[in-house]
C-alpha cells in the first residue's frame, strides 16, 4: 500500500506521521518510508541508525520502492497544485494531518477544496491534540464530522516524547524512560489499525 502524508501548513506533525505510520506497516510487511521533502526531517531521525525500516529520499526512491510492500511517503508542506495532483494519483491514501487550532484547520480545508475532482482518497488526521480542559480537540473533531468530512477516528495526543523519539532517532515506543511513551505509540497505532485492520 502507499500511503502519502501531506498538508498546505507546515509543523502540523506530517514527518512525526509518517514515521511512525512507517512503523506501523513495518510491523506487516518490509516497508520503506521515502522522505520527500528537502527539510529532510525523516531521513534526519533515521540518521542515527535506530528506525526499524528503510528511509531514502525520493530519488533513491524508484529503486527501492519494488522491494517493499508498503511505502509511506513524507512531503513538504506547500505543495503547489500540479504537485497535489502527481501526489494523489500517485497513492493509495493520502492523510492530512492537522493540529485542531483554526489557522491549520484552515489550510486543512483548502487542500481538501483543492483535491476535489482529483479521485483521491484522502483522511484528515486530527494532530497536536492539547490536553484537557482544552476542548478545542474536541471541536475540530464535531465541525469536520458535521462538515461530513473523511476522518480518523483516532486522534493524536500532543506529547513531549514525540520530540524526545525525533532527538533519539527512534519511534516513539522505543523511548525508554517516560511514561507517556506507550500511550503517544497506541495513538498511531490505533490509525495503523483503521488503515489496515
Ligand atoms: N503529537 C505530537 N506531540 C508533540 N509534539 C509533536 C507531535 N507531533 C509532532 N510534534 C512536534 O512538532 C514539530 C513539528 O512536527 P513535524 O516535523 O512532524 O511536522 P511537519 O508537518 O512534518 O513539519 P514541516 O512542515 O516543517 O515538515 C516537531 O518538533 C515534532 O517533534
Ligand atoms: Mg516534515
Amino acid at each position: 500500500m502507499i500511503i502519502t502524508i501531506a498538508s498546505f501548513k507546515g509543523g502540523v506533525g506530517k514527518s512525526t506521521t509518517a514515521l511512525h505510520l512507517a512503523a506501523f506497516c513495518q510491523m506487516r510487511a518490509p516497508t520503506l518510508l521515502v522522505d520527500g521533502d528537502l527539510n529532510r526531517s525523516a531521513l534526519q531521525w533515521a540518521s542515527a541508525g535506530n528506525l526499524p525500516f528503510k528511509v531514502v529520499d525520493e530519488k533513491a526512491a524508484v529503486k527501492f520502492a519494488r522491494n517493499y510492500e508498503h511505502i509511506v511517503v513524507d512531503t513538504p508542506a506547500r505543495p503547489a497544485p500540479d504537485d497535489l495532483k502527481t501526489l494523489a494519483s500517485g497513492t493509495d491514501l493520502l492523510i492530512l494531518p492537522t493540529s485542531p487550532d483554526a489557522l491549520a484547520m484552515g489550510a486543512m480545508l483548502q487542500m481538501v477544496d483543492a483535491l476535489q475532482g482529483l479521485e483521491a482518497d484522502y483522511r484528515i488526521l486530527l494532530t497536536l491534540i492539547p490536553p484537557a480542559p482544552s476542548k478545542v480537540g474536541e471541536e475540530a473533531r464535531s465541525s469536520l464530522e458535521r462538515a461530513g468530512l473523511p476522518l480518523f477516528k483516532t486522534g493524536i495526543r500532543r506529547l513531549a516524547v514525540f520530540q524526545k523519539a525525533a532527538l533519539e532517532g527512534v519511534p516513539v515506543n522505543e523511548v525508554k524512560g517516560d511514561s507517556y511513551a506507550g500511550i503517544a505509540w497506541r495513538c498511531y497505532l490505533e490509525v495503523g489499525r483503521e488503515i489496515m485492520p
